[in-house]
């Protein structure tokens, strides 16, 4: 059972017919060796049934895809965004890749794991002011060798303006821009072939994908490869997140050429902004770990999971429903090492 009846082109074979052969085709693409260098990453990744009786009571049933075990350093949706961009990058000429992120991000983080991989200079420009020592996720991304800028806040905001990317450009030389969150349409790319893993791991089909939603490209990716009558729900992880609607779409048009009505971002669950942890969620976080031994990935993961409980508790996911949820990412702050984590 679907939350909402399915959207007529979600429900329109030709359109289905119109989609898939273009993901199949990327799916062929030829990558370059580096990008398939063996060991880097493992996929497809799991599909795993959650035991929970706060879902099976309501007669909702929850498979998670573990994209959080894909890789160590190039974890869930940043492989995901990582693979096509790496490839563009690649066939541009380009040896020195730049992007964007908050002091925190989980993204630059793994952009200067794929840059001591795969051989590319990396440069993240962080938001807002430098602060010393360096806090855990940018001592991780300079470990691997990035090199660290800072914009403050208003400059920040203008980040793809040609006066802020020529400074850049001045003071790195050349380089291939990366957006925040990895999400262009190679991202978007990249994203829509986590559900093309499925059919081949899961016997009864799902009606529901749901992921965390920070820069829109896995949302967008995943609902442009869905089936008719499913549907995809992206949690926004900020607060404030209705303008992830306006961004999806676009996302979706740039990489596909057309925007799918099949999904929607659900605004409520964000726990009072970015990368706010509050007492109740580091409460379901710790509860969850000790259920099922899975550390939660707070930022998006956490919430994701939070606010589908929340919604099936509702019946806005109705009895009957089967939720894909993709565990985009682990928990890697430090600190995550003391849950009783599976292997
Ligand atoms: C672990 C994790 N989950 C989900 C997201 C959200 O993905 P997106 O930025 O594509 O909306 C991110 C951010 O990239 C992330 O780091």
């Amino acid at each position: 059972m679907n939350m909402q009846s399915p959207s007529p082109e979600a429900s329109d074979p030709g359109a289905e017919h119109s989609r898939i052969p273009r993901l199949e085709a990327l799916r062929s693409e030829a990558l370059s060796p580096t990008a398939l260098r063996p060991g880097v990453v493992r996929l497809p990744s799991p599909v795993e049934e959650l035991d929970d009786e706060r879902f099976a009571r309501h007669g909702v049933r929850v498979l998670l895809k573990r994209d959080d075990l894909i890789s160590p350093v190039l974890p869930g949706n940043k492989w995901r965004k990582l693979k096509y961009n790496l490839v563009d990058a690649t066939a541009s000429g380009k040896s020195t890749i730049l992007t964007f992120g908050g002091a925190f991000s989980n993204h630059v983080r793994a952009t200067a794991a794929a840059g001591a991989l795969f051989g590319f200079t990396t440069i993240g420009v962080i938001r807002g002011e430098e602060h010393l020592p360096l806090n855990w996720s940018l001592s991780a991304a300079v470990a691997h060798g990035m090199r660290l800028t800072y914009l403050d806040r208003s400059t920040y905001r203008r980040k793809h303006e040609p006066d802020v990317l020529a400074d850049l450009r001045a003071r790195f030389g050349d380089f291939f821009p990366l957006p925040e969150g990895g999400s262009n349409p190679a991202g978007v790319r990249g994203c829509a072939e986590i559900l093309a893993e499925i059919p081949d791991e899961v016997e009864s089909p799902f009606d529901i994908v749901a992921c965390g939603c920070g820069s829109g490209g896995t949302l967008a990716g995943m609902a442009a490869n869905l089936r008719p009558g499913q549907r995809a729900i992206g949690f926004s992880a900020l607060k404030g997140g209705r303008f992830l609607q306006d961004v999806v779409d676009g996302l979706q048009r740039a990489t596909f050429g057309h925007a799918t009505d099949n999904w929607h971002v659900e605004c409520d669950f964000h726990f009072g902004g970015f990368a706010r942890r509050p007492p109740d969620l580091q409460r379901f976080i710790d509860d969850f770990a000790g259920r099922h031994g899975i550390a939660l990935e707070p930022v998006y993961v956490a919430k994701m999971m939070y606010g589908l409980l929340e919604l099936t508790r509702r019946g806005t996911i109705t009895p009957g429903s089967t939720v894909l949820a993709i565990i985009t990412g682990p928990d890697e702050h430090p600190r995550a090492a003391s849950y009783p984590v599976r292997a």
